[in-house]
């Protein structure tokens, strides 16, 4: 950070005047390296905006900042237009269920050309049948006659006399921990269905919970159509760091945009971090062009700053008192392998992976025993084992914890970034992506 420059005397003048200033700047000459110098208390303003804009911790609301998803966006829309069709959308956690949920209900709530009355809701842990229509109908704005109880005939009563046609998201269904209200929800969508009620429900969770409700309940499989939101594909998390630095005005390269975006496999969580990290260390410069060293920077942030849960479970997953364990290595084979949609593996997909790590071909059975103990509660139950004696499967337990062991292990040294990009795209690592500023 420089001195501030006698030409920045505009600078007592309201922020206002500044942004617009830059913008006359960038109009001007383009995309600047760098912006003017500023006082530390507009620099912070930035950093804010950096954080408004990259924001790992929440789901996205706006459509600006939302990327991709259109295969799913267009699923539901086909399910609006069908009488008696109501959708369940799962996928792991972290994939962007919820920012989904939020542009649908932003894009139909309250424009009064759509006759569509669109709500979202939360589960929690506690809530009964009663007490989840209770705040639907609360955020539908209709009142409830508090004598007659909520049950699945009166949700389909209330919701058959609305004027505005309810599209209505109930998220985090894997909270619901009620099995009644579960069986209750499941009669409501049958009722809902069989009546040609012109209102439409969205079931929001993990698969888990979308299996429960469906495989309790076979009778409702034919009136929900099932939307998978799988990770999210490069050039779509490429969209993310996009419409977020065109929305700060801040550049990147093409090659470190590709890099983030293979670095966050799949998962927008991850390109939010990289972006928002990355950007700041430019900002902090006062530089609108993030370098890729800002990038290598953010990548070791990512690892040092990563959650408190995601740090303890690594540490506990791979710790050892002899030197020559391979828990680490492992783990990073784990984390590299090709999986299925659900995210699953099976012991014979992480030779490969194993073998570029440690440069010797290896077999199952020097690996095996680290799999079903990584499953255990010793070794923090990092993943989940399923199947059965001589086909197991296993999977990530949190699958934010997979990204993580690969950043881990590139910083570690257990591999290269080269090494990711040929297991993802086997045969296309030979092309050189041109660096354009
Ligand atoms: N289509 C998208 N465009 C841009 N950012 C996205 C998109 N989808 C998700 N994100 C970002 O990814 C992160 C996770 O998104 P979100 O909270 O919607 O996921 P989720 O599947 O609901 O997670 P959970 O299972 O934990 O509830 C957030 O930082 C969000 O801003
Ligand atoms: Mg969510």
């Amino acid at each position: 950070m420089g001195p501030v420059h006698a030409r920045m005397g505009t600078l007592h003048t309201p922020s206002g005047a500044l942004v617009y200033k830059h913008r006359a700047l960038l109009h001007e000459h383009g995309s600047p390296a760098t912006f003017p110098e500023m006082e530390p208390h507009l620099r912070y303003q930035r950093i804010a905006e950096i954080s408004a804009v990259f924001t790992p911790g929440s789901p996205v609301n706006t459509l600006d900042l939302f990327a991709g998803r259109k295969d799913q966006i267009l699923a539901l829309l086909a399910v609006l237009g069908q009488r008696g069709q109501h959708a369940v959308l799962y996928g792991e956690r972290g994939v962007g269920k919820t920012s989904f949920a939020n542009i649908l209900t932003d894009l139909f709530h309250d424009k009064s050309a759509t006759p569509i009355a669109a709500v979202r809701v939360n589960c929690a842990s506690d809530d009964t049948f009663a007490s989840l229509w209770a705040s639907i109908f609360r955020r539908l704005r209709v009142s409830v006659d508090e004598d007659r109880p909520l049950t699945p005939e009166h949700v389909v009563d209330l919701l058959e006399q609305q004027s505005r046609r309810p599209l209505i998201v109930i998220d985090e269904l894997d909270r619901y921990e009620n099995d009644d209200g579960l069986s209750l929800m499941a009669d409501t969508i049958k009722a809902l269905s069989d009546h040609a009620v012109p209102a439409t429900l969205m079931l929001v969770g993990v698969a888990d919970s979308i299996n429960q409700l469906i495989g309790d309940h076979r009778s409702v499989e034919r009136a929900l159509v099932q939307i998978q939101m799988p990770r999210m594909s490069v050039a779509e998390l490429e969209l993310i760091v996009d419409k977020g630095l065109s929305k700060l005005r801040m550049t990147i390269s093409r090659h470190s945009k590709t890099r983030i975006a293979r670095l966050s496999e799949g998962l927008p969580f991850y390109t939010h971090l990289l972006s928002r990290s990355a950007a700041i260390h430019a900002a902090e410069d006062d530089r609108a062009a993030i370098s890729e060293r800002d990038l290598d920077r953010a990548t070791q942030d990512a690892v040092d700053k990563a959650q408190q849960s995601i740090l303890s479970d690594y540490e506990k997953a791979i710790r050892s008192a002899h030197t020559d364990n391979l828990y680490k290595e492992v783990l990073l084979a784990c984390a590299l392998t090709d999986k299925t949609a659900e995210g699953f593996f099976s012991p014979g997909n992480v030779r490969l992976p194993m073998a570029r790590i440690t440069g010797k071909n290896v077999t199952i059975s020097a690996y095996s025993r680290h799999l079903n103990e990584f499953a255990g509660a010793h070794r923090a139950a990092v993943l989940v084992k399923d199947g059965s004696p001589r086909r197991y499967f296993y999977r990530f337990t949190n699958p934010i914890l997979q990204p993580y062991v690969v950043l881990r292990g590139i910083a570690d040294g257990l591999m290269t970034e080269d090494l990711l990009t040929e297991l993802r795209h086997p045969g296309k690592d030979s092309i050189e992506l041109p660096e354009q500023a």
